[in-house]
């Protein structure tokens, strides 16, 4: 009997999904997952949540709520939203699992074993206010070469360049107002410039298989040149790293590996076999915004570990809108999940 894995992108847990996160991952998803139980495909479908990084660290702290017992009450509203929507997930797992977790470090074990993980270092932004390590989104000031004054140290949003420490002109903390220091500090990269070969190949075979956005928008990441990824960060709210005290791993360095670690939580490590070993009919649905994580990281990640399959197609969503805009829950466009199950409509 043919096999057929499909995920949906894990949504982070700290907000309440909305109708855009419905129609763009988890309702396609699960569309394509009766239509393959129809066809007598033995199919697993799987889903969960995304419980690390900084912004979920935040959000609990401002509502003044223990992290661990703030991500058991938002996995509850999330699980409830997509039963509501009957979502049919086989499977429905969180990041924040022991399994999860014991995966990741066996998984980073292996691409260090396999020579592809390095040391470096990174400037990055830290509040003595917050006593944080601000990502990106978390700092604004002045872009130093467009002259913008709400740019975030990510990237300027006006001209659109990256920016570093060394660009991000007077910053300041978004969570407190005061001026962040730069810190050095020590951090593990994962080689994605030595998987390029391999990496392209495997997106050339691909050319009529994924859509023809995604695929290009991969291979032009490729062809770009692939710099190699900070994998690690100085928070609390991750998997520790092994052999590396204090740093825990990048939340998309985890996220993506849930696909294959709640196949073995919640089916075992014989499932795991037979849907990621032996099986090649594996689908990812998500969002446009993530096509880089899944059409480019996630595959390196999965060539350079050897044991696994790549995906079959990495299916790019367009966002729903809203009025014409994107859904925005600061701005408060768009329609929540919770008030739709309210509504009983
Ligand atoms: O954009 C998001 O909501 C991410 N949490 C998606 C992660 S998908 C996968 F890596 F888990
Ligand atoms: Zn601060």
């Amino acid at each position: 009997m043919e096999r057929v894995l499909i995920t949906a992108a894990l949504p982070y847990i700290n907000g309440v999904p909305h109708l855009g996160h419905i129609a763009g991952s988890h309702l396609p998803a699960d569309i394509f997952a009766r239509y393959c139980r129809l066809c007598n495909k033995k199919t697993l479908f799987v889903g969960g949540t995304d419980e690390h990084g900084t912004p979920i660290e935040i959000t609990a702290r401002n509502a003044n709520i223990e992290l661990e017992r703030f991500k058991k009450v938002m996995r509850e509203v999330h699980r409830k939203i997509y039963e509501w929507f009957e979502i049919s997930y086989d499977i429905f797992g969180n990041t924040s699992s022991k399994v999860h977790a014991e995966f990741v470090q066996e998984f980073f074990l292996k691409l260090k074993e396999k020579g592809y993980i390095k040391e470096g270092t990174m400037s990055v932004f830290y509040c003595e206010n917050c006593r944080l390590f601000l990502p990106g989104r978390y700092v604004e000031g002045t872009c130093h070469y467009c002259g913008y004054e709400h740019a975030n140290a990510d990237q300027c949003e006006n001209c659109g360049k990256a920016m570093t420490t060394d660009t991000l002109l007077n910053p300041k903390c978004k969570i407190c107002g005061s001026k962040p220091t730069i810190k050095e500090t020590k951090h593990l990269f994962f080689e994605l410039s030595k998987v390029e070969e391999e990496l392209k190949q495997y997106l050339e075979s691909k050319k009529e298989v994924f859509r023809k956005h995604v695929v290009n928008y991969a291979l032009s990441w490729v062809e770009e040149g692939l710099r190699d990824r900070c994998i690690t960060r100085d928070i609390k709210n991750g998997i520790a790293v092994p052999g590396y005290e204090g740093k825990v791993f990048y939340v998309w360095f985890d996220a993506l590996q849930g696909y294959i670690s709640f196949v073995r939580e919640y089916k075992g490590k014989k499932a795991e076999e037979i849907f990621w070993v032996k099986n090649k009919n594996i689908y990812h649905f998500l969002g446009k915004d993530n096509i880089p994580f899944h059409a480019v990281f996630w595959p390196a990640m999965l060539i350079v570990h050897g044991k696994y399959s790549l995906p079959y197609n990495v299916v790019g969503l367009n966002y729903l809108l809203f009025k014409e805009e994107k859904f925005s829950k600061s701005r408060g466009i768009g329609i929540f999940c919770d008030r739709i199950m309210e509504a009983n409509i």
